[in-house]
C-alpha cells in the first residue's frame, strides 16, 4: 500500500536517506525508530510530496507519488492525516477553526454538521469545552490532541504522526498510546508513526522499522525486535534499557 522503493534525499553535501527500501502494511500501525537527525521527519515529508527525493521511487495505493502532477499531489494528500512533531497547529485559529478546516476546505458539509463533526472529533481525543481557545492557550498534550482530532476528521485511509508523545508526562504519553489503538480499531486505517518511545512503540505498533544511516536496518514485530543482531538496534535497545533500569 505504501512503498520507499531505492529512495535517496540529499541536502546538499548531506545524504540523508540512501537507497532506503519499506514496505508499510495497510490496516497496520507501523513505528519508525531511530536516532536524532536521521532523517525519520524527511520519510514523512516524501511521503506527503512535499519533499521530493534525488532518487527512487515512492508508491501510494499503487501510484508512484513522485511523477504526480501537482493536482494529482493535491487530492492524494486528502488519503493522509498527519500530525505533525510540533502539532503544527494555525497559531491565530481557535480549537474549533483548527479542526474544522480541513472540512470547510475538502468537503460541503453545512455548518451544522461540520459543528457536530468537530464536536464528535474532539470528544474522541477526549477535550471538552475548547473550541474557543487559541493553541497558546493549550498544554502541550491539549495540543496534540488537537493536532490528532484535525489529522482524523476527514477519516483518512492513512494517518501519520510525528512523534506525538515527545514531551509530554507520561499519563498523557500512556493516553496518547491508548487514542492511537482505540482510532486504529474503530477505522483500522493505516498508521504510520515516528517515535523515540520504545514503549510506546512496543505497545502499538504492529511492526518497528529502524532507520539508520540512510536506510531500514531492521524491520520486525517488537516480539522480534529484541532478537535484532544488528549492532545499532542492540545498542538502541540496551540504552533504553539502561534509562529503564536507572528510574
Ligand atoms: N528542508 C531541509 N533542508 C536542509 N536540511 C534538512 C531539511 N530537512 C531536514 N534536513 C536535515 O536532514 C536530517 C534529517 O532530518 P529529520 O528532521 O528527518 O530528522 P529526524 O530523524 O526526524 O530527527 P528527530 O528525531 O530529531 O526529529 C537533519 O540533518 C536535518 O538537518
Ligand atoms: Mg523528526
Amino acid at each position: 500500500m505504501i512503498e520507499f522503493r531505492n529512495v535517496s534525499k540529499n541536502f546538499g553535501e548531506q545524504n540523508v536517506l540512501d537507497k532506503l527500501n519499506l514496505v508499510v502494511e495497510e490496516g497496520k500501525i507501523t513505528a519508525i525508530m531511530g536516532p536524532s537527525g536521521a532523517g525519520k521527519s524527511v520519510t514523512l515529508k516524501l511521503l506527503m510530496g512535499l519533499l521530493k527525493p534525488d532518487e527512487g521511487q515512492i508508491f501510494v495505493h499503487g501510484s508512484d507519488i513522485c511523477a504526480l502532477a501537482d493536482d494529482e499531489l493535491a487530492s492524494l494528500r486528502k488519503k493522509f492525516g498527519m500530525l505533525f512533531q510540533d502539532a503544527a497547529l494555525f497559531d491565530y485559529m481557535n480549537v474549533f477553526e483548527n479542526v474544522s478546516f480541513p472540512l470547510y476546505e475538502h468537503t460541503k458539509l453545512s455548518d451544522e454538521e461540520i459543528e457536530k463533526r468537530v464536536e464528535a472529533s474532539l470528544n474522541e481525543v477526549g477535550l471538552e469545552n475548547v473550541n474557543q481557545k487559541l493553541p497558546n492557550e493549550l498544554s502541550g498534550g491539549m495540543r496534540k490532541r488537537v493536532g490528532l482530532a484535525r489529522a482524523i476528521i476527514l477519516e483518512p485511509p492513512i494517518v501519520l504522526f510525528d512523534e506525538p508523545t515527545t514531551g509530554l508526562d507520561p499519563i498523557i504519553t500512556s493516553q496518547i498510546g491508548d487514542l492511537i489503538l482505540e482510532t486504529h480499531a474503530k477505522r483500522n486505517n493505516t498508521f504510520l508513526m515516528i517515535s523515540h518511545d520504545l514503549a510506546l512503540s512496543y505497545r502499538v505498533a504492529h511492526k518497528i522499522a529502524m532507520l539508520y544511516k540512510g536506510q531500514i536496518v531492521e524491520f520486525a514485530s517488537p516480539k522480534e525486535l529484541k532478537y535484532s543482531t544488528h549492532p545499532f538496534v542492540r545498542e538502541y535497545l540496551q540504552a533504553q534499557l539502561n534509562l529503564e533500569g536507572s528510574r
